[in-house]
């Protein structure tokens, strides 16, 4: 069982800056998941915790111990990739067995852990078959059990699910987190997909341009982003710039002709008068008056389209396009108005930034 830390890990090839001064602590057992746009330094990272990189500057620490120079087959590590990377010669139980035979385990016992980990993984019966002979969901299964098959004190997943459809990257998900927890291995998970992410995780970490944004519970990261490109990055939302005109336990904000009192602020540094960044998610919206104290707005339908189970809808407050989340038992004609009701406390108020 393994706890991970990174102090202030730093990566350069040449002039990129992939990783700037990283410090995280993964907990032994949990799952974490460093999130972020493509090109934002998630994968060097991954490879520093694996060894597979050595940083610029910083360190890394095992349970307490410095292993930022040593090599990653010496780190107990096991990590799968985006495009599984199996032997195509070799049958599923083969390709599962290798890091057995290389450390020669004996036979008996190897077949019995070749066994295990193929009902682990859902592949029970399917050892004998080649990996062309098997789906996508099928190979990544293989991987994630050639990779687990050798008890490694940490899992490592670089975008694991990017090569499946949208229907199987859900059900595999839902399948990596159930190993996990059944295993209690230290997890750390890569992705581009907030969504994903916040189904998975303990923790997240949200990365940009190398450095750590934020890390929380998905709820923290998502109720209480951190900075505006958080609230941007995850979860849809209309972003306003406004004005702070009064602060303290009713803090209002003045969008244009919009005035949302009682929001709440996520940063001491909002006083009055200050530039901020109004964020908000279209599930905050309701059609329908809500009991509780509101702010309210009316505006013409721009847009709609119905998605299931709600129908998203745009409307124009004085020149302001804000997205909402209607109820979908009802029609929305462009060009009709449309009152809507944003809860007092909902609305996430953050120090402008530019992005
Ligand atoms: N071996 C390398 N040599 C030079 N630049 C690299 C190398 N690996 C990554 N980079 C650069 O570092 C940045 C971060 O890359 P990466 O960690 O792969 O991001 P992510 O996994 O988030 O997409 C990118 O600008 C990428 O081009
Ligand atoms: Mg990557």
């Amino acid at each position: 069982m393994v706890e991970v830390r990174l102090e202030g890990v730093t990566k350069r090839f040449g002039e990129v800056l992939a990783a700037d001064d990283v410090n995280l602590t993964i907990n032994d057992g949990e799952f974490f998941t460093l999130l972020g746009p493509s090109g934002c330094g998630k994968t060097t990272t991954m490879r520093i915790i694996a060894g597979l990189e050595y940083p610029t500057e910083g360190k890394v620490y095992y349970n307490g111990v410095d292993v930022t120079q040593l090599p990653s087959f010496r780190r107990n590590t096991g990590m799968v990739f985006q495009n599984y990377a199996l032997w195509p010669h070799m049958t599923v139980s083969e390709n599962v067995a290798y890091g057995l035979n290389v450390r020669k385990t004996p036979r008996e016992e190897a077949r019995r852990r070749v066994d295990e980990m193929l009902e682990l993984v859902h592949l029970g019966g399917l050892g004998d078959r080649f990996p062309n002979q098997l789906s996508g969901g099928q190979q990544q299964r293989v991987a994630l059990a050639r990779v687990l098959v050798i008890n490694p004190g940490i899992l490592l997943l670089d975008e694991p699910l990017s090569n499946l459809d949208a229907k199987l990257r859900v059900e595999m998900r839902e399948e990596i987190k159930e190993i996990q927890r059944r295993l209690g291995i230290t997890t750390v998970y890569v992705t581009h997909d907030q969504e994903e992410a916040m189904a998975v995780s303990d923790r997240v970490a949200i990365q940009d341009k190398g450095r750590i944004m934020q890390v929380g519970t998905p709820h923290e990261v998502y109720d209480r982003p951190g900075n505006l490109f958080v609230a941007t990055f995850i979860g849809k939302g209309t972003l306003l710039e406004g004005t702070v005109e009064s602060c303290g336990d009713l803090t209002g904000v003045r969008v244009g002709d919009m005035l949302f009192e009682g929001v709440t602020t996520c940063d001491e540094e909002v006083t009055e008068g200050s530039k901020v960044a109004c964020v908000l998610r279209p599930e905050y919206f309701t059609v329908r008056e809500p009991p509780e104290p509101s702010n309210s707005v009316e505006g013409t339908i721009e847009w709609s389209a119905f998605v299931g189970p709600i129908t998203e809808v745009r409307i124009n407050v004085g020149g302001v396009s804000l997205l909402v989340d209607a109820p979908p038992d009802r029609e929305y004609e462009t060009g009709s108005t449309l009152r809507v009701y944003i809860p007092k406390r909902k609305t996430i108020v953050l120090p402008w930034m530019e992005l």
